[in-house]
């Protein structure tokens, strides 16, 4: 039985003082513990003051992207030990964002979650078709070569540590949620692939999340769906009690 997972995505929002409330806010809220493994995801400048609120807490904390190497001359970009210092255990890797505007590819996203792997965080990779690969008939091809992509070369014992996000880019904030059928279709697609890459012990240890407007009403039917282990949770996650009514359909 593969535990639910539900992280919140806080891309480009919250200053770290607002980041802090929130948190604070969210371990008011998730006191009482419950099955669901529960992540947070603030912008880089956030996540200390985030950690130190939710240190001891049942919340964990993630990065939104990491680069692949230890250090070096990357202006701009963080390690995984920068994020491991401050308590970060998780790491969107290939948001589609990433992918659209800041030249994120196959190869970069297998690189990032090798790293992320190799030195002990827990990557969630994601992978997505937009509307007009949808609509050409690519969902399936473009979802393979994402999940191709990323797990080229990795190891089952590797390869095990992640977690998978497919996230539709026609319904990332757009309010347009891929129904029930849609989304299972696809994390079907999914876990067979995986199947095939690796095993079928792998794909059933393998959690996959579906991410792109869900909201507490709509979050129990999806979870409920028997491929779908939870969700990624953007524009829902930026309030607390929007989360939690979505944190209580995993639960
Ligand atoms: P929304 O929930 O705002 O649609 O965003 C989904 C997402 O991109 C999470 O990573």
């Amino acid at each position: 039985m593969r535990t639910k997972f539900v992280a919140g995505n806080w891309k480009m929002y919250k200053t770290p003082s607002e980041a802090e409330s929130l948190a604070k806010d969210l371990k008011e809220r998730f006191s009482k513990p419950g099955r669901a493994d529960i992540v947070v995801c603030p912008p880089f400048t956030a996540l200390d003051r985030v950690s130190r609120v939710l240190s001891g807490t049942q919340l964990r904390l993630g990065a939104q992207d990491m680069h692949w190497e230890d250090q070096g001359a990357f202006t701009g970009k963080v390690s995984h030990d920068m994020l491991k210092d401050i308590g970060v255990q998780y790491v969107i890797i290939g948001h589609s964002e990433q992918r659209t505007y800041f030249h994120e590819t196959n190869e970069t996203v297998c690189k990032k979650t090798r790293k992320a792997l190799e030195t002990g965080l827990v990557p969630i990779v994601c992978v997505g078709e937009t509307l007009e690969q949808r609509e050409a008939n690519k969902t399936e091809a473009i979802v393979q070569s994402h999940i191709e992509g990323a797990f080229q070369g990795l190891a089952k014992d590797l390869a095990l540590g992640a977690i998978v996000a497919y996230e539709p880019v026609w319904a990332i904030g757009t309010g347009k949620t891929a129904t029930p059928a849609q989304a299972q279709e696809v994390h079907a697609f999914i876990r067979d692939l995986v199947k095939k890459l690796y095993d079928a012990d792998f794909s059933q240890q393998l959690r996959i999340l579906y991410g792109g407007s869900v909201k507490p009403g709509n979050a129990a039917e999806l979870f409920g769906l028997p491929d779908v282990d939870g969700g990624l949770i953007g524009g829902a996650s930026l309030k607390g009690e929007d989360f939690a009514g979505i944190v209580a359909a995993a639960n």
